[in-house]
């Protein structure tokens, strides 16, 4: 419970609970009871407590004043969040929304690559709007800011968290924070969606670079310090200065506990586990004063985190004595039970203050206030929220007539920042191998840097970084920065080398040592989940190594990746390996560490240790690991690595690529999507976030799916079917036509029932397609339409399913 307003959130609580929580049933009075294994027993929680100075009497007396006088419409308009790609300032006037927010893919005016003074601008707009509108209560404005303002161009982008934890330092990470906090602040924003404290369990997650740590301990320091570091240390009665910014303790609970390592996944724990491993870095976050928590989109045994009440309430708010505000994920509760995106008064009854409703704010809106009026939301929930979301905007000081100011454009990408985040990258790489001591590189070397990440800046910076998924990321977004293998050329030259810098190695003969620069390609949210822990760095970079070794020259390999892989044969091949994770844009940092000067001695000695357990074979979550979570070499503690496992001892991928050919819209690997001109795309929401793409052809054409000739035989011989899982969206004038393996057939007869603008699973029999002509002993295109001008699809996937032995259907 909060230390000195502890009354008044109590009394709060207790009128809430006079009042009743409504339940799905749309009756206050019946509270649907959650499954057993999802019932909290709140006094086995850690108790916590937000800071007094989250706020005051005189705070609390003048909220308690505007929601007095606050008409219904503009209190639900608090507890709603909406995107700005989705909503103009005018709409606020009409709409008296509490809060906006700017999404991994959203940019000022449609602009990803929109500079300081741009976002400041936009930012003003949606503010001065919400002064004008019904209540004038400004708008708390968010961003992903994860890894520094990550959004911004020409930001300093610092390593994701998985590359802090490794340095095991919190005051590092303090730093980090309040650097951040400057260069969001700096743009006119007050408030980050960070830091992530989940603790990772099961690394084929792709958000574990998201994470401090599987040690919820480490998670929990580190995690504090960030809160810390970005909102410095609350004062009593002093709004958040303004080079600060309000933090999120995310997500709230166990997002990276779920099973499978599944993205928005359940976990499936007993609540002691739940308590020890996923729920201490909240107690940090709270203790240390975090103004807001944002729920997760994951369940805890079958049970929405977004509409459980027993956590959300009873946990977080009661137990923990959080007093700020709960922030929902994007569309999050429309995952709840009898909810909808537009739609989800269960959502705020469980203890949700905010909603985030990018595009979906309307209808939520509307929806929202016609649940307060006919009571399915008690008044006293809507006044606990309303009040929340109006204390952290006092502690802000956006309310009031002198609100604090945050624009100071010159603190984005500041020296001062940049030469921290080149300390923290070098400070954040662990040294796994270092036989015959390769490293340091030795003043005078001949250096040849390779790989797929030796001059790639978008796998060095990975997702979160310009666009949500961070794929388009270049060197010229951030000419403040360097990429690892320049910053490592440039180090070698200062100290008498020659350095070359070819991703595919060809150019330098003979060289002393090659730096092989190799990692993931970037990826965020549920793009990032993997089958097996497997590192696939693909024919062309194994064979650069090998070639390499062949030669005689030693390998020093530097992996690029958001998470522990296994590696065995490559960490064989090599005579040094270093981990350095996501390491931002700061690449002089690793040469720091890497290359000696002209004194023989590098910058830094190794000081990052692993912040997970590092695995023996591709199978997750690790149990037996190759290198425990803690270790790490230095120049200072050298050891000798003898051979390690090779053996994945799963399968890799060969299932897969013989029966997933489009997923999410877009080709797996081994397999790529071609298509010309004529056809354009984009991605979109079918039943989840981007779980799809549009394509739209402007004239006749044809899109496949190709790659390695794979062999179908069994596929036909045991009567699989095809099955496209799509939408079509509009027919154009003209027979739409599917091939595989050299047959072509009409699809139309397959699509005579479906209707237009309603996903479908179109079922093709591999026979049907024999019987065209098709053979399958050697497909390397297992998926190819071919549609005239004006035809649109929307496609989720292509799949090869156990059969129906439905009959073929003949062209009308
Ligand atoms: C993510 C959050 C993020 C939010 C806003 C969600 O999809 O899960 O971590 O803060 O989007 O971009
Ligand atoms: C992300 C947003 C992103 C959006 C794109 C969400 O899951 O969190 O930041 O812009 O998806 O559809």
């Amino acid at each position: 419970m909060m230390r000195s307003t502890a009354g008044l959130v109590g009394a709060l609580a207790l009128a809430w609970m006079l009042a009743g929580c409504a339940s799905a049933t749309g009756r206050p009075d019946l509270v649907d009871a959650p499954p057993a294994g999802a019932l909290v027993h709140p006094a086995t929680w850690p108790a916590a407590a937000s800071p007094s100075a989250i706020t005051g009497p005189a705070t609390e007396a003048m909220i308690s004043d505007l929601i007095a006088r606050m008409p219904l419409k503009q209190k639900i308009g608090q507890l709603i969040q909406a995107d700005i790609s989705a909503i103009k300032p005018a709409d606020l006037a009409t709409y008296p929304l509490g809060s906006i927010l700017a999404g991994g893919n959203s940019g000022p005016y449609g602009n990803e690559r929109a500079d300081a003074a741009t976002w400041a601008r936009m930012v003003g707009e949606f503010r001065d709007a919400s002064r004008k509108a019904g209540s004038g209560i400004p708008i708390l404005f968010g961003v992903d800011a994860v890894h520094g303002h990550s959004n911004l161009p020409g930001a300093t982008i610092f390593p994701h968290n998985i590359g802090l934890g490794a340095t095991h330092d919190p005051q590092l990470a303090e730093r980090v924070g309040a650097a951040a906090a400057a260069e969001i602040a700096g743009s006119g924003i007050e408030w980050t969606f960070a830091p992530t404290l989940a603790v990772p369990q099961d690394l084929r997650w792709g958000r574990s670079y998201e994470g401090f740590s599987a040690d919820p301990a480490l998670a929990a320091q580190m995690g504090a310090a960030m809160t810390l570091g970005l909102q410095g240390r609350l004062q009593s009665g002093a709004p958040v200065p303004g080079n600060h910014v309000a933090a999120t303790a995310k997500h709230f609970i166990a997002d990276g506990g779920t099973q499978d390592g599944r993205d928005q996944g359940d976990a499936r724990i007993p609540e002691a586990e739940l308590i020890a491993k996923h729920a201490q870095g909240y107690v940090s976050a709270i203790d240390s004063g975090a103004l807001t928590v944002m729920a997760s989109f994951s369940s805890w045994n079958g049970v929405k985190n977004h509409g459980n009440r027993g956590l959300l309430t009873d946990v977080l708010k009661q137990r923990m004595g959080f007093a700020g505000l709960v922030v929902g994920d994007w569309n999050g509760h429309g995952q709840v039970p009898g909810c909808s995106a537009t739609d989800c008064p269960a959502a705020v009854n469980a203890g949700i203050d905010l909603l985030m409703a990018p595009d979906s704010w309307k209808g939520l809106f509307e929806s929202t206030l016609a649940a307060a009026r006919d009571g399915r939301i008690p008044t006293a929930r809507i006044d606990d929220a309303v009040r929340r979301v109006l204390r952290v905007k006092a502690k802000l000081g956006l309310l009031g007539n002198a609100p604090v100011n945050r624009f100071d454009p010159a603190q984005v990408g500041a020296k001062a920042h940049l030469d921290l985040a080149r300390e923290v990258v070098a400070k954040s790489l662990v040294l796994l191998k270092n036989n015959g001591g390769v490293l340091p590189l030795k003043p005078g070397a001949k250096v040849l840097v390779a790989g797929s990440g030796a001059d790639n800046m978008a796998m060095q910076a990975g997702g979160w970084t310009v666009t949500w998924q961070g794929v388009d990321t270049t060197a010229a977004d951030f000419p403040n920065g360097q990429t690892v293998g320049q910053a490592i050329a440039g180090a070698v030259r200062a100290s008498g080398g020659q350095a070359t810098v070819a991703a595919d190695g060809s150019t330098m003969q003979r060289p002393d040592v090659a730096v092989v620069i190799l990692g993931e390609k970037p990826y965020a949210e549920f793009e990032g989940d993997i089958a097996n822990l497997a590192f696939q760095p693909g024919p062309d970079q194994e064979a650069l190594v090998a070639r390499l070794k062949a030669q005689g020259v030693p390998v020093v390999v530097v992996l690029l990746s958001g998470r522990p892989l296994f590696a065995g044969s490559l960490l064989n091949q090599a005579d040094a390996f270093v981990a350095a994770w996501l390491p931002g844009t700061q690449g002089n940092g690793v040469a720091d560490v890497l290359v000696a000067g002209l004194d023989g001695k590098p910058r830094r000695d190794f000081s990052g240790r692993l912040p997970f357990p590092w695995p023996d074979d591709a199978r997750s979550p690790v149990t037996a690991p190759l290198f425990p979570l803690g270790y790490g070499l230095s120049y200072a503690r050298p050891q000798a690595v003898g051979a390690v496992n090779a053996d994945p001892r799963v399968v890799i991928d060969a299932q897969a690529a013989a029966s997933i050919f489009m997923q999410r819209g877009k080709a797996p690997t081994p397999w790529h999507l071609t298509m010309d001109g004529a056809i354009t795309s984009r991605a979109v929401d079918l039943g989840a976030q981007e779980d799809a793409r549009q394509f739209s052809w402007s004239s006749p054409s044809a899109l496949a799916v190709e790659g390695p000739a794979i062999d179908l035989t069994s596929a036909l011989s045991i009567g699989k079917d095809l099955l496209i899982d799509w939408r079509i969206d509009r027919r154009g004038k003209g027979t739409l036509t599917l091939a595989m393996g050299g047959g072509r057939i009409a699809l139309d007869p397959y699509l005579a029932a479906s209707a237009t603008g309603q996903a479908v699973q179109t079922r093709v029999p591999l026979r049907c397609l024999a019987a065209s002509g098709a053979k399958f002993d050697a497909v390397g295109g297992p998926f190819r339409i071919e549609a005239p001008a004006g035809f649109t699809a929307t496609l989720r996937s292509v799949t090869l399913v156990p059969g129906t032995s439905s009959p073929c259907p003949r062209a009308p």
